[in-house]
């Protein structure tokens, strides 16, 4: 995931590129650059390692001056996030500028074969390739910027957004999308490009969508002229936008958290981007590879959290003592921090964060550094305290999480704590082949399954407006699954203030069943998987005391079907990724029984986002 903005009117063009790399941060963090054709009508690149904010502290003394730009956030897929790997990347004539968001697959043989025309490398990226191509093209069929363009991408396959400068052509910028977002702003005389709409919004509210396989000419004084790569001209419809910058970013859902339930695919497929590598069954996780030795050796780990972040680790601790057979601990961060804990060398303290500013588990880092201990961070918010206070770690890659209960971020933490158990099992060969491969192949396709289940959507809107009259609610589930019924019960007391409690199914005898009558909801996770006669065994008692059973279910089960009041079906998948499926129905139910009560969704009362206080 990368940001790509652009600008070229008769304002200068660096602030408004700066501002809109900022708004876009989330999308791409490692490093920065932009391309201006300057007041001296000079093309020049900037670009650095680091944040939006590094590269402002590079360009300071150098010329920013120029109408005309095109910047870039990255958030690095093919070579490490170095200076010479961030965009804007030149062709060998230097002549050509282009950034890109996307990846280009078949970027091997693109580069063999201009190799072999004498084009030389200085990046190990594939966005490098294409503005190599974009130049070949162009020279050999002695033809302008806007048609190379048009004929290179008809090479190329993969997804990418791009925009292209020209030394030569200084009154133009040219773009096009497949497969990554692009939105062009229609100003005054002026145009804008970006990644979304967030960078343009305060300019301007009339955008055009580009579609896929469309090139973008922008030109001084001219109208937008948008083709397929056929050079067919395209018909555009240009958008007004009639929401502020804030409802823009709820991109068109009534609340945050319904848009950050719906993401989770996307998310989810972010977060592995880069770091799963489906055609080749690999997982690479570079914070572990980067330390392996300390993992290899680690006599245990202490996962600290708080929150949703909590859960999330409970379900690592099942997936770190599965594939990597390491002994796992949990902790609440706030316990931790002051009941002295033992803790040795050789173990690993992991702390997760959606935040990164949470103070407990800021606390808590610190106590195991004072005791010499590796402390490795999981967290979404880049640069944020405990991604900066942390020894080495992963960031989840969610982007931005406005609304207050945690969603789309749990999956992501889900997420890494499984490449990271793989990472570690793959190391110690832990698992076999046969195994691990399948592990690989099955987390690849939680996307499409994520997706999949969101169908369900309009139908829990319809029964979860039946549980209003609730006043409490059970969630069960076992093995892996007891998290997630945590999570599902933290989920409704957060947004719909009915009070809820999580159990291990079979601790459910052990006093819950107390509590269970007619009026009392029971949600239960039961997939075909784990212990799952056990948990049919449960849902009998429960509605043998006429308790209301909602049942997650796999696709195809018949039994509980014929047991449970309401049934949600998520599809088929190894046990040790359930979670990532069944949380989503639980998100729902918890948005939807809030919504129809007519609470505060986002904003839910009495609790923050980022609690930094004790
Ligand atoms: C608050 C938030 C929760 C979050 C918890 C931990 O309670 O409302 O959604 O899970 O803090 O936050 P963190 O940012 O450390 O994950």
């Amino acid at each position: 995931m990368c940001g790509i903005v652009g600008y070229i009117g008769n304002q200068q063009a660096y602030p408004i590129l700066i501002k809109g790399l900022q708004r876009l941060e989330y999308r791409g963090y490692d490093s920065a650059g932009v391309a201006l054709i300057t007041d001296s009508n000079d093309m020049v690149v900037y670009k650095t390692k680091g944040k939006v904010s590094d590269l402002e502290d590079f360009v300071q003394s150098k010329d920013v001056s120029g109408t005309v730009g095109i910047a870039h956030t990255r958030w690095a897929t093919h070579g490490e996030p170095n200076n010479v790997n961030a965009h804007p990347h030149y062709s060998q004539s230097e002549n050509l500028a282009l950034i890109h968001n996307g990846i280009i697959e078949n970027y091997a043989i693109l580069k063999e074969d201009l190799m072999k025309r004498g084009y030389t490398f200085k990046s190990n990226t594939d966005t490098e390739v294409l503005v190599q191509l974009i130049e070949y093209v162009k020279v050999s069929n002695n033809t302008d910027i806007f048609h190379a363009v048009q004929l290179a991408l008809t090479q190329v396959i993969g997804a990418y957004a791009i925009a292209v400068l020209e030394r030569n052509n200084p009154n133009c910028i040219v773009a096009a999308r497949k497969s990554s977002p692009l939105v062009v702003g229609i100003g005054d005389d002026e145009f804008f490009l970006g990644s979304d709409a967030s960078p343009i919004i305060e300019y301007t509210n009339r955008v055009i969508y580009i579609d896929d396989d469309e090139v973008v000419r922008l030109e001084r004084g001219k109208e937008p002229r948008i083709t397929n790569l056929n050079n067919v001209e395209k018909p555009h419809q240009i958008m007004e936008l009639e929401m502020s910058l804030s409802e823009l970013e709820k991109g068109g859902y009534q609340h945050f958290m319904l848009k950050e339930i719906f993401e989770q695919a996307k998310t989810v497929r972010e977060c592995m981007r880069g770091r799963i590598n489906i055609d080749r069954n690999t997982v690479a996780m570079s914070g572990i590879i980067d330390n392996k030795e300390k993992f290899m050796n680690a006599r245990r780990i202490i996962i600290v959290a708080c929150g949703t972040s909590w859960h999330a680790g409970l379900i690592g601790e099942y997936l770190i003592e599965e594939f990597a057979r390491i002994p796992v601990e949990v902790e609440y961060a706030s316990e931790f921090r002051y009941r002295n804990p033992v803790l040795n060398k050789d173990d690993i303290v992991i702390a997760i964060s959606q935040s990164g500013e949470t103070a407990d588990t800021l606390a808590a880092i610190e106590l195991a550094h004072n005791q010499g201990v590796f402390v490795y961070g999981i967290c979404n918010v880049i640069g944020s305290s405990i991604a900066r206070n942390t020894d080495s770690g992963s960031y989840t890659h969610a982007g931005p999480e406005i609304g207050v209960a945690s969603t789309k971020a749990f999956t992501a933490q889900v997420t890494v704590l499984s490449l990271i158990a793989l990472t570690i099992a793959k190391e110690k060969g832990t698992l076999s082949k046969e195994l691990f491969e399948s592990y690989v192949t099955e987390l690849s396709s939680i996307p499409d399954k994520m997706e999949e289940t969101l169908g369900v959507s309009s139908y829990i809107e319809k029964f979860s407006g039946i549980f209003t009259y609730a006043k409490n609610f059970i969630y069960l589930g076992r093995g892996y699954n007891y998290p997630v019924a945590l999570e599902g019960a933290l989920k409704l007391k957060e947004i719909s203030y009915i009070h809820a409690e999580g159990y291990p199914a079979a601790e459910m005898k052990h006093g819950p069943i107390a509590l269970i009558d007619s009026e009392m909801p029971v949600v239960v996770i039961a997939p075909n998987k784990g212990m799952y006669e056990k948990v049919v065994s449960n849902i009998q008692e429960i509605k043998a005391r006429k308790g209301r059973v909602v049942a997650i279910i796999t696709k195809g089960d018949t039994a509980i079907k014929g047991m449970a009041d309401y049934y949600i079906e998520i599809p088929e998948t190894c046990e040790c990724f359930v979670p990532l499926l069944a949380a989503l129905p639980l998100q729902l139910m918890a948005y939807y029984i809030a919504v129809v009560k007519g609470c505060n969704v986002d904003q839910p009362r009495n609790l923050a986002k980022s609690v930094t206080v004790e």
